[in-house]
């Protein structure tokens, strides 16, 4: 029996008309921001004149020489005039603080041109990398205006911001890090002083122009740029600062912890993360995945995939590798500026750790593709495949941060999750497979605070995936960027006594 026959006045397919009375109107759902499409000409040939402008950009070198800090009573004055501004911000209604928050939304979105070009410029950032973070940035400043509202409708509670917030985020995500941690700490009331990454600075200063044209008021966000370890210690070990927001290096929340003992820190840190593929994988779909998470941004993120883990058959037989070689091979590498680039320079040249992962192999490793180093500088790369890596070596437990990914093997599921979770981090991790058991145990097993099936492990969308990580991934931050209590970490709450 059809659906026709069991109700013969539905004429066509079209299901919404077989509907009793008027529809249920839907709950407002958050709407991401789109990327811009690149398969459209007119927006490969707005890309283009982007590019051009990169060699010879100057955006945001004024604003970083205006911001620079010379002494400490520049210094003094910043954290003065901030936490009187903080008092006064704090006592605005969340609904006042997300107008601003929306406003600053748009015009991220009409300075999205100016954005990709400072990223480029000074990131080495291409297109395909920091289109999608601009509109995380916009993302951000929407969903915690929506939070900033969600906070006056509290019942019972009244939420008590701090009053000054020190933001210090890294140079991999030059607008999408700063402007979340700035626009969480914003929302939730509390001032904020943000020190943007010294290689990113004028990254920085492109977003924080946007957010005073936006509205923010100049003395609620201040922007300095110091040099860490002068005056960047002083700033962020000040006792007059409530929170200090940081996304760096494991090592660097720990120093920021022993500056001042009892420092209220939300740091997201180190990762070393995996992509498991199973024999039910689509090999085509894996391979994708596993390029762009490995080599996205040279692999210069906390969140990139440095090793992929074959089971079973994937790992006995020789197609999945030949398949990823081809896929490896066939990245063109290159400066930013260039259209054809599909992997960007290193922020500097490589050295330490990284440079010894791109030139040394541990025991029983070999090269499945060799990394060649293409400029003088040695900020130019070609990715980096390493196979015959041991469990509990280097290449299996420390992140090189850039182009270079382990191949392990596992027998089966159980050992390639054991693998996955020997790692000191747990930020982010990945598993390619059809079957829907072979989902659900990895899901109950694996330990990390972003797990993606069958998709690629970087880029985390805004309020779908929440960001944060466990273990080392993660130092005193409890709410999950992107996420519903985001806003909650930067204050307390406060119980309302109501008179009779
Ligand atoms: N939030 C960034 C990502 O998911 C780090 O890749």
């Amino acid at each position: 029996a059809s659906v026709a026959a069991l109700d013969d006045s539905v004429p066509s397919p079209n299901r919404t008309q077989n509907r009793q009375g008027p529809p249920t109107p839907a709950p407002p759902v958050f709407t991401n921001t789109p990327d811009t499409d690149p398969s459209l000409p007119q927006n490969r040939e707005w890309g283009r004149r982007i590019l051009e402008r990169v060699p010879s950009s100057k955006l945001g070198i004024d604003t970083v020489r205006a911001h620079t800090l010379s002494s400490e009573d520049d210094l003094e004055r910043v954290l003065v005039d901030a936490n009187a501004a903080g008092r006064v911000w704090g006592a605005r209604s969340g609904a006042e603080r997300a107008r601003i928050l929306e406003q600053v939304a748009d015009v991220l979105e009409a300075r999205r041109a100016d954005l990709l070009e400072v990223m480029a410029a000074e990131g080495g950032k291409t297109l395909d990398q920091s289109d999608p973070e601009v509109s995380e940035a916009i993302d951000f400043a929407r969903y915690y205006a929506e939070r900033a509202r969600a906070l006056d409708e509290i019942d019972g509670a009244r939420f008590v911001p701090s009053t000054l917030t020190v933001v210090t985020p890294p140079w991999n995500f030059p607008v999408a890090i700063p402007a979340g941690s700035t626009l969480g700490a914003l929302a939730s009331g509390s001032a904020v002083v943000l020190k943007p990454a010294t290689l990113t600075a004028r990254c920085g200063s492109v977003l924080a122009e946007a957010m005073w044209d936006a509205g923010v008021p100049r003395d609620v966000l201040h922007l300095v740029h110091a040099d860490e370890r002068s005056l960047g210690t002083k700033l962020v070990s000040d006792p007059r600062v409530d929170r200090v927001v940081l996304t760096g290096a494991y090592e660097t929340a720990e120093l920021f912890r022993s500056l001042r003992p009892g420092m209220r820190l939300l740091a997201e840190t180190s990762g070393k993360n995996a992509i498991v593929v199973t024999p039910s994988a689509d090999p085509d779909l894996a391979v994708r995945d596993v390029v762009q998470s490995a080599f996205g941004h040279a692999g210069q993120k906390c969140s990139a995939s440095s090793l992929v883990i074959l089971v079973g058959s994937v790992a006995t037989s020789r197609r999945f590798r030949d398949q990823l070689v081809d896929a490896v091979r066939s990245l063109p590498v290159g400066p930013a500026h260039d259209p054809r680039t599909r992997m960007g320079p290193l922020i500097e040249p490589a050295q330490g750790k990284l440079l010894t992962a791109l030139t040394e192999l541990d025991d029983g490793e070999s090269w499945l593709v060799e990394p060649r180093r293409l400029d003088k500088e040695g900020r130019l790369w070609t990715p980096g495949v390493r196979t015959g890596v041991r469990r509990g070596s280097r290449t299996h437990l420390v992140e090189f941060f850039g182009p270079v990914l382990g191949v392990m093997t596992a027998a089966d599921l159980d050992e390639a999750i054991a693998i996955q979770n020997e790692v000191d981090y747990g930020l982010t991790a990945g598993l390619h497979s059809l079957d829907s058991d072979e989902i659900a145990r990895w899901l109950d097993r694996v330990q990390a605070g972003n797990v993606y099936v069958n998709r690629g492990i970087t880029g985390a969308i805004v309020r779908r995936q929440p960001f944060g990580g466990w273990k080392k991934s993660s130092v005193g931050a409890g709410f999950k960027a992107g996420g519903p209590n985001y806003l909650f970490g930067f204050g307390s709450w406060e119980p309302c006594i109501w008179d009779e």
